[in-house]
């Protein structure tokens, strides 16, 4: 069956830094993938080349078989991949119902007309994406905050609002980049509770985390990077106990 992502040999180089290096990776429909390494390993680099914010120097990305390797960031988007950021990128002036509704609006290709007339159709439109917004606020626990300042929130809660964002522009597959960073360990486990019902929609999710907890108790299979290139790669139980990841992670813990 053709997966839903598929990586082959996908490279990025910064100058003479290496750091992505031919990176094959598949990733099926439903499936939670996780991506780790020590930092500076190359996984938001990795992600930034499939989300088309960097175009790859060498490799290919596949999406269902299409070639979509160098592909603008909306396009992407458009062709339902979605992601968060490692450093949280809200409008922290807005409200957090704004904040999803603007994802939505970026995804859609409405029409300024009916806005602009106040048109009975644009009214309805408004009503159906308010609904929705709410509908994802409230998939991520959010609903409470709705009319709150989004830069007002917990950063635990921002960090859940990213997702309800990232949810409403309706990807296939989702790119989540730390979710769980500086989290303690019971905002920890709701992350994984969360990640495990947006996989329950049906949703792909690729993964970044630090949290070996969160990676070993949540990911079907795992890609180890290290300087970039792929030194593992498997079901956790195989990569946990790799000797080159155990080397590699010297000094900070695999186990959870
Ligand atoms: N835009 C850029 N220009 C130059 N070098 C970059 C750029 N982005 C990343 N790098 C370098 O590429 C390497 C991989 O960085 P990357 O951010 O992908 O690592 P990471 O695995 O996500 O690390 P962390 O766990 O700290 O988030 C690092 O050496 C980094 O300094
Ligand atoms: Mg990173």
């Amino acid at each position: 069956m053709t997966p839903l992502l598929e990586t082959r040999g996908l490279s990025k180089t910064f100058g003479g830094l290496k750091a992505v290096q031919k990176v094959d990776l598949c990733i099926g429909a439903d499936r939670i993938v996780s991506v780790i390494g020590p930092n500076g390993a190359g996984k938001t680099t990795f992600f930034n080349c499939l989300s088309g914010i960097y175009r790859p120097d060498g490799g290919a990305i596949l999406l269902e078989g299409r070639d979509i390797t160098g592909r603008a960031p909306h396009q992407v988007c458009r062709l339902g991949v979605s992601r968060t950021f490692q450093n949280i990128r809200l409008f922290p002036e807005m409200t957090v119902l704004e904040n999803v509704l603007v994802a939505q609006f970026q995804h859609r290709s409405i029409s300024p007309l009916p806005l602009l007339l106040h048109s009975p159709h644009f009214r309805d439109e408004e009503k159906r994406s308010r609904d929705e917004a709410l509908a994802f606020l409230d998939f991520v626990g959010l609903a409470s905050h709705a009319e709150k300042i989004s830069s007002s929130l917990a950063y635990g809660l921002q960090r859940r609002l990213e997702i309800a964002r990232a949810l409403a522009t309706r990807p296939r597959l989702l790119l989540l980049d730390e979710p769980a960073a500086g989290m303690n360990p019971q905002e920890a486990v709701d992350m994984v509770r969360l990640i495990s019902r947006i996989r329950e929609r049906g949703l792909a999710i690729l993964l970044i985390e630090h949290h070996m907890k969160v990676v070993m108790s949540i990911s079907d299979d795992i890609l180890v990077l290290d300087h970039g290139v792929p030194i593992a790669h498997g079901a956790p139980e195989k990569v946990r106990n790799d000797p080159q990841v155990i080397k590699a992670y010297l000094g900070e813990e695999v186990t959870p």
